[in-house]
């Protein structure tokens, strides 16, 4: 069973690593939903908590396919979700740029985000949801404003803990100073080390939960460094252009010597890293197999030395991913 535990200094404790919902969703390549839901079965059975879905992931399918999966037992999850990114074409919203060349339509708004909720607990079939992010802050709205929305949500008990995504160190202090905030989710990985630059210590200094998505470099760290497919959304990733690509399989493939010298999978090294950096980190990765559920969390259970760490360390700093920020 995966180690449990609190999440965040006033949260419940949970499985340390999380499952993350949004590769059901084909961006990754073609997804079944019948597999998807014996997929999220298969991670409560293993002891993952923690599953993480958006109202944005397949504009609205995602958080449908986790409340079916989770009919009749809802209490074996603690159930995430994210509103703020706007599909709904009637509604409206402020455009942010993402890294990946497209634009989102983000609306953080009280009005907007008491809608969403509501829309999202009725996809779920859920009364409440354990954890609620703002999926990216609106450039309109001050965040102080989503967040006092967010706590109407806790005390009307639709929602149990608040949480936030694509935030800067300085917007979770604000926000926190509103409603306490139990994690945040922020890309963290091998190839993706900004985050313990600010947003870490403040979190750390606040008692929040980094809950780290794409753990697995969207595959990359485990292994999957061929060049995607078309209609593949990593196209759109800078690190995985042509040229990069090529440059960062260079970079990276000693992550592979140590992961054999240890006899253990690319993924669970890099998960298993993402353990060995704080009990407050939460890895969600994702995967539409059953099978790489039981190998993911297996990375639980291994121990990485003090040299092994370093080594680590010194080959994946940050900077040392070919390929520009994401957010
Ligand atoms: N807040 C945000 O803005 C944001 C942004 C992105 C993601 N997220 C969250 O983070 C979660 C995880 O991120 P992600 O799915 O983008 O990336 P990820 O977990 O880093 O990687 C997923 C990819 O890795 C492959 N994979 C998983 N386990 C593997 C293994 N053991 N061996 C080989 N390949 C493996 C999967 O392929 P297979 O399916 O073929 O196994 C999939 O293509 C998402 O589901 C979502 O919940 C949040």
């Amino acid at each position: 069973m995966i180690e449990r535990r609190k999440l965040g200094a006033g949260g419940p404790e949970m499985g340390r690593i999380g499952y993350g919902a949004m590769v059901l969703e084909g961006y990754y390549g073609p997804s079944d939903d019948s597999q998807a839901v014996r997929t999220i079965h298969r991670a409560l059975d293993l002891g993952v908590s923690m599953i993480d879905t958006a109202d944005f992931y397949g504009n609205g399918h995602n958080e449908v396919l986790v409340g079916s999966a989770l009919k009749g037992q809802r209490d074996r999850a603690f159930l995430c979700t994210k509103f703020g990114i706007v599909s709904d074409e009637s509604e409206s919203g402020s455009e942010l740029m993402t890294g990946r060349g497209f634009p989102l339509k983000i609306n953080g708004s009280a009005s907007y985000a008491g809608r969403a909720l509501d829309a999202s607990l009725r996809r779920l079939k859920t009364d409440s949801i354990d954890l609620w992010y703002l999926h990216y802050p609106d450039p309109a709205t001050p965040i102080e404003e989503t967040v006092d929305a967010m706590a109407a949500a806790v005390r009307a008990g639709k929602v149990r803990y608040l949480g936030l995504s694509n935030v800067s160190a300085e917007q979770v202090r604000r926000a926190h100073a509103v409603h306490p905030i139990a994690a945040v989710q922020y890309e963290y990985s091998l190839w993706r080390r900004e985050a313990e630059r600010d947003l870490l210590p403040s979190l750390r200094e606040l008692g929040i939960a980094l809950v780290g998505w794409s753990p697995l470099g969207s595959g990359f760290l485990a292994g999957n460094t061929d060049t995607p497919q078309v209609n593949d959304v990593r196209n759109g990733d800078p690190r995985y252009s042509q040229q990069n690509l090529t440059v960062n399989r260079d970079r990276f493939a000693p992550l592979s010597d140590i992961a054999a010298e240890l006899g253990i999978t690319n993924a669970q090294l890099a998960l298993a890293w993402l353990l060995h950096q704080g009990a407050d980190i939460f890895p969600i990765p994702g995967t539409r197999r059953e099978e790489r559920v039981l190998e993911n969390t297996k990375a639980a259970s291994v121990h990485l030395n003090a040299g092994v760490l370093q080594r680590i360390d010194g080959l994946a700093r940050i900077g040392t991913a070919s390929g520009g920020t994401l957010l």
